[in-house]
């Protein structure tokens, strides 16, 4: 068995993109350049390792949460074909199709991200592992592809890793408004959302005491530089990761230690930094239940279900289109 693939975004558009970021985001009065930007091959393997750190929970409290409660996701959507979004490497997808087989009505998987660099070869595995599966790659941009998405069947449509939390409340409208209208009432939406806690265990998070996350965060320079001619130097910033209590969000800078003027050859910009200057590169929102369900409703969902881990530390909540 092989897999099909639909690209609606090449990979020269994704650097003209990541161009245009780079040339608002850093021409800005307050700098900043989108998370979307930290995922190439360094990148990711830096994220692999924060899902490891210690300090970092929320990948461990979802797989422990999908571990337990996947059967009953699936007996919930009831779902022949798994969406998933951002699907990165496909790990926690495995949990999902195994409860979807169990059930006897698993016949598709939908991974869909922005690039198809670790897709293929995920692909092609699960094809092997979950023969008969049919695997469907669709390669896209959330905020404008989701209507490429490929419908028919009952869909359980997945959304991990409190991903959601990359995106501000009026993004988070739109996107859950967008995929509302791209899904069926016989469709499932299930999501993995981060919840607000103690501020200490937050900071930790994006902090952590190894340096893996200040890596992560300093590696969008690196690719600033690869991609687009620049000339950054990482090591004149610092990796700063603060709570925002007002917006009820942890933001990630990098602040420069001292006054710096570097050049993007390929954007045709030069950016002077003094000393203290900021750029935002993350921010990842946390959540209550209550917010989720709001928000959710507000996009036209109605929860199914919610299950929370011990002391409220990551929340998968299901839901589906109420009309
Ligand atoms: C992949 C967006 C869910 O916000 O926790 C981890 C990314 N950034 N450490 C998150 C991230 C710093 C992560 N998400």
């Amino acid at each position: 068995m092989t897999y099909t693939i639909d690209v609606h975004i090449s990979p020269d558009e994704v650097r003209r993109r990541m161009r245009a970021d780079a040339i608002a985001g850093l021409q800005a009065d307050a700098k900043s350049i989108p998370p979307v930007w930290f995922y190439d091959e360094r990148g990711s393997q830096l994220f692999e390792e924060i899902t490891r750190l210690p300090e970092y929970y929320p990948t461990r409290s979802e797989r422990r949460l999908l571990e337990a409660f996947a059967p009953a996701i699936a007996q919930l959507s009831k779902a022949d074909t798994l969406v998933e979004l951002g699907a990165g490497s496909c790990e926690k997808t495995r949990v999902l199709l195994r409860a979807l087989q169990q059930l006897g009505t698993l016949s598709t998987y939908v991974p869909f991200d922005i690039s198809d660099e670790f897709l293929r070869d995920a692909a092609s595995t699960l094809t092997k592992e979950y023969d008969p599966l049919t695997v469907h790659l669709v390669i896209g941009d959330f905020s404008e592809h989701l209507a490429e998405i490929p419908t028919g069947g009952r869909r359980l449509v997945a959304f991990l890793g409190g991903t959601i939390g990359n995106l501000d409340p009026a993004r988070r409208a739109r996107f859950l408004f967008d995929l509302n209208c791209t899904m069926s009432s016989d469709d499932s939406f299930l999501l993995g959302a981060d919840l607000v806690k103690e501020r200490q265990r937050l900071v930790a998070a994006y902090d952590d005491a190894a340096g893996v996350t200040a890596r992560f965060n300093k590696n969008v320079l690196h690719v600033l530089n690869e991609q687009l001619g620049g000339n950054f130097d990482p090591d004149l910033f610092a990796h700063v990761a603060l709570w925002n209590d007002e917006e009820q969000w942890i933001e990630m800078r990098l602040r420069a230690l001292g006054p710096s003027e570097v050049t993007l050859r390929e954007a045709g910009i030069a950016v002077r930094f003094d000393q203290g200057d900021d750029i935002l590169t993350e921010i990842s929102a946390k959540f209550t239940p209550d917010m989720i369900e709001k928000e959710l409703g507000a996009a036209g969902f109605v929860i199914d279900g919610m299950w929370g881990a011990d002391e409220g530390e990551f929340l998968l909540t299901l839901a589906h289109p109420f009309c």
